[in-house]
């Protein structure tokens, strides 16, 4: 019932010409593969050049990040009507590179996460706990209360527009990945939660991904998972074999 979304993040990778190469290199190769949504989250400059190199296929664009004002005096920053205006259909929020790095906190994710659905953009929510919180057992009260405060008057009709992609900072670019039964365990918790904050139906219909090092090698048994319904995917997003093939997983 819920689709598979696959979706690339690149991170800082890839110029816009690279971007353009890679989007004509891959979209033979995931041509028709429609069981699961596929998408390429990528750098603000790459937005337009990528969008342009995917129109006709069955890929589809999304930003980074966005900042939660419409307009004004905040240098270096890129609203939502930007990135709508430039050919992005999602965008990615809360990062744990954005919380890590950049101070990220839930207040800021939850106002950029409003600010994006007010632009008409889907939104794919990153969370997902540290790897002292996992040694200490508190993964499934932080995963819980991450949703809470990031979801925080954020409407049930609105969360149909939302993925939650969980993501265990531990297990982001180190080639450590959460066993398919701690990705399982960790994605129902979160829909446990959607089912307390909105209702069962809500829940049933949440797509939570799973990221963190996920690649051609270890989706299909991920993706095989009941709570698991697509993939973030880093690295592997960065060669189109590898991509294709998580592609095809979420398609057997
Ligand atoms: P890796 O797949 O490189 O571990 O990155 C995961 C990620 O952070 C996706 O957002």
């Amino acid at each position: 019932m819920r689709r598979y979304v696959i979706a690339g993040n690149w991170k800082m990778n890839m110029t816009p010409s690279a971007a353009r190469s890679f989007i004509t290199e891959l979209a033979p190769k995931v041509a028709g593969k429609d069981k699961c949504d596929i998408v390429l989250c990528v750098p603000f400059v790459d937005i337009a050049v990528a969008a342009e190199a995917a129109k006709g296929t069955n890929i589809k664009i999304g930003a980074e990040n966005v900042h939660f004002e419409a307009k004004g005096a905040y240098t270096g920053e890129i609203s939502a009507e930007m990135l709508v205006e430039s050919g992005a259909e999602y965008v990615i929020v809360g990062h744990s590179e954005r919380r890590q790095y950049f101070a990220e906190t839930d207040e800021t994710v939850n106002l950029r996460t409003k600010a994006a659905l007010a632009a008409g953009l889907k939104v794919i929510l990153c969370l997902g706990e540290v790897k002292s919180e996992r040694l200490s057992g508190i993964t499934d009260e932080v995963v819980a209360m991450q949703t809470k405060l990031d979801l925080a008057g954020i409407s049930e009709e609105q969360l149909k527009n939302i993925i939650i992609a969980y993501e265990p900072v531990w297990a982001i670019g180190t080639g450590l990945t959460a066993t398919p039964e701690q990705a399982d365990e960790t994605c129902g918790v979160i829909r446990k939660t959607i089912a307390k904050i909105y209702s069962e139906k809500a829940a049933e219909e949440m797509i939570i991904q799973y990221g963190g090092s996920m690649n051609d090698g270890n989706a299909a048994e991920l993706l095989a998972k009941a709570n698991v319904d697509g993939g973030l995917i880093g690295g592997a997003s960065l060669v189109t074999d590898k991509f294709t093939a998580i592609v095809d997983a979420a398609n057997a």
